[in-house]
């Protein structure tokens, strides 16, 4: 693609076919942007609501006002807002109304991005995962199977946020249509069908388009009529050459970075990410001196909770992302205003739209220390297996979404009843396995390493059990579609393969059922409990896990997220939103051999790599 000789005629033709849009008070005037009906630059920041507790949004809304931010970008969440087909959950931190109009009360306009693909280092690309209990079903594609399920999406996300849009009174002022299509394919059928629903669901104001700079991306990336805008980082040097290569895509239209990188994302096992502020303010300096709107990605990053960390694919090697989201972003993952958002408001506070004023400075977010706390009682996961899922029974191993199920662990269970010779072999791993034999783990395989087999003795009467973890599904590339998790191939022994399985899948949505025990001693991947007294809730915290191997925390019910020793991120954060006054209850899921006995909370995270 990237060599493609494009016309820039063909450049021109689609930039004449932008209209502007009455009614709303976002309009596009020729190649500027207007508001009320006067010359305006969008300065936005990207803030995802599953990623900061809906406690905190309008904390850190009204901080990137403060920044000299007018607009807010948030994609929309579909593996969030449907996590089964056809039950929407618009609640707690997935209520992207009430983000919006927590925005709107802030005085912030928002810029929506309702996918259906998102990439944003988020599990599938926000794609939810039971649309691969579909076999053969292919995302992001013309696939009818596929395109029903869109539609639906943006039916019903239409019907939650109708008010909102600026046609009806609201502040969403613009709509992305799909995400970056340039850099993945060429199926204009696709993206012309996901445009037509889009309007057809009713997002009756300005749509847009953000792909790479330059033909290579922009020519398959762009609809005729829709406003194209690009992404990229770097210094303002950077910037001009990015708009340079793709003016003839550009002319006519209104200039807009959809996507600034004020920072970057961690993957697990790599060096820890930062952009410097002297990079970000060279860059949007170069923005409002060329008049060009911009949206910072991200100004305020948060964390990936739970389950939802995405995942690259490079060269056919998978790189997991860590939970921190922190982006290195203006506003810190605890909500605190760093250097880089300093500089960032002194230069945009002095080049505001005619009418804005800069709010207030706001208190940057306060983060406290949590006293060392035991944790002192524990269970292995095989013993707590009956309080956790019920087995089915299969033939063959199948993929975790075969089993209804869209994230965390599965077990696939084998008592052998014949002797056997040679190694074992699971076939591709998705994505970390432990092999236990009779409760005693032999090892593990990790697809980051490509490794699937294993040496290890076996004889009939053992019990064997293959324990895989989902590590995220990669949201960007080739390999996006094919994000199955579990193990899906044969396994097998030297020549045998291995049928009639008990599979236990694991999305450990509810622990409360856990069997502790006193003592910490519970053998293989374990669940730790333990918890602390807190006389008040002064910040939140970072939960220090070098003493742990990988896992997983949940602190009064809420799960934090992954840890892993290999780092860059050491510590989990822990919001202020999710710790009460009084007890606070612990629960650790330790699957490595080094396991922590106690824990503490600090005041900074820690980013190492081993
Ligand atoms: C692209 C995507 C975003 C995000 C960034 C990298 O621009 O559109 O969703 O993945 O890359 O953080």
């Amino acid at each position: 693609m990237k060599g493609r000789v494009v016309s820039v005629l063909a450049g021109m033709a689609l930039a004449m076919a932008v209209p502007s849009w009455a009614g709303s008070p976002l309009a596009i005037d020729g190649d500027h942007f207007v508001r009320d009906g006067k010359p305006w630059l969008v300065r936005s920041g990207e803030m995802h609501y599953p990623r900061i507790p809906h406690e905190a949004w309008r904390d850190r809304l009204r901080k990137a006002k403060a920044m000299g931010l007018n607009t807010i970008t948030t994609y929309a969440f579909w593996n969030v807002n449907e996590p089964e087909p056809g039950k929407f959950d618009f609640s707690g931190d997935g209520d992207i109304a009430s983000f919006i109009r927590i925005a709107k009360e802030e005085g912030l306009d928002v810029i929506l991005r309702p996918g259906p693909y998102v990439c944003a280092e988020w599990d599938f690309g926000g794609f939810p995962a039971w649309l691969l209990r579909t076999p053969g079903l292919r995302v992001r594609s013309y696939d009818p199977r596929f395109l029903a399920a869109t539609d639906a999406w943006f039916k019903r996300l239409h019907q939650e946020l109708e008010p909102l849009l600026s046609s009806h009174g609201g502040n969403i002022v613009m709509v992305q249509v799909e995400n970056e299509y340039g850099s993945y394919g060429e199926d204009r059928d696709y993206l012309e069908a996901i445009h037509k629903q889009i309007v057809a669901a009713g997002f009756d104001v300005p749509l847009f388009m953000s792909n790479g700079p330059g033909p290579g991306r922009m020519e398959p990336g762009t609809l005729p009529g829709l406003l194209p805008v690009i992404n990229f980082d770097g210094d303002a040097a950077d910037a001009k050459q990015a708009f340079d290569e793709s003016a003839p895509y550009l002319a006519g239209h209104p200039k807009m970075t959809g996507e600034y990188w004020s920072g970057w994302y961690d993957r697990w096992g790599e060096p820890h990410q930062t952009r410097t502020a002297a990079v970000a303010t060279s860059a949007v300096g170069w923005f409002i001196d060329n008049n060009v709107s911009f949206n910072l990605y991200m100004v305020d990053g948060g964390t990936n909770f739970g389950w939802m960390a995405g995942a690259n694919e490079e060269n056919h090697v998978y790189k997991p992302v860590t939970t921190s989201y922190d982006y290195d972003a203006p506003i810190d993952e605890a909500g605190r205003l760093t250097p880089k958002y300093m500089a960032l408001r002194k230069l945009i506070g002095a080049h505001l739209n005619p009418g804005e004023t800069l709010a207030k400075l706001p208190a940057s977010s306060p983060t406290m220390a949590i006293a060392s706390f035991k944790l002192d009682t524990s269970v292995s996961l095989l013993d707590a297996l009956p309080a956790l899922s019920k087995p089915q029974s299969s033939v063959r191993v199948r993929s975790m979404e075969a089993f209804g199920q869209n994230h965390g662990l599965i077990l696939y269970r084998k008592r052998l009843d014949t002797n056997v010779t040679g190694k074992l072999d699971l076939g591709p791993v998705r994505d970390l396995a432990t092999v236990l034999v009779d409760g005693e783990p032999r090892g593990t395989l990790d697809r980051r390493l490509d490794q699937r087999t294993l040496d290890t003795p076996l004889k009939s009467g053992d019990t064997l059990d293959l324990l895989v973890e989902n590590m995220g599904r990669v949201n960007f590339g080739s390999a996006v579609p094919d994000e199955y998790k579990g193990l899906r191939h044969e396994v097998t022994i030297g020549k045998d393969t291995l049928s009639n399985w008990q599979v236990y899948p694991l999305p450990l949505n509810d622990l409360s059922a856990l069997p502790f025990h006193p003592g910490t001693d519970a053998k293989g991947p374990r669940f730790l409990h333990g918890g602390f007294e807190l006389a008040k809730v002064a910040g939140g915290s970072f939960l220090d896990m070098r003493a742990g191997s990988q896992g997983h925390v949940w602190i009064n019910g809420h799960h934090l997220g992954r840890y892993w020793n290999i780092g860059p991120q050491q510590t989990l954060f822990v919001p202020a939103e999710w710790l009460r006054k009084g007890h606070n209850d612990v629960v650790v899921l330790e699957m490595g051999a080094r396991g922590p006995a106690d824990l503490a909370g600090l005041t900074d995270p820690i980013f190492a790599t081993h």
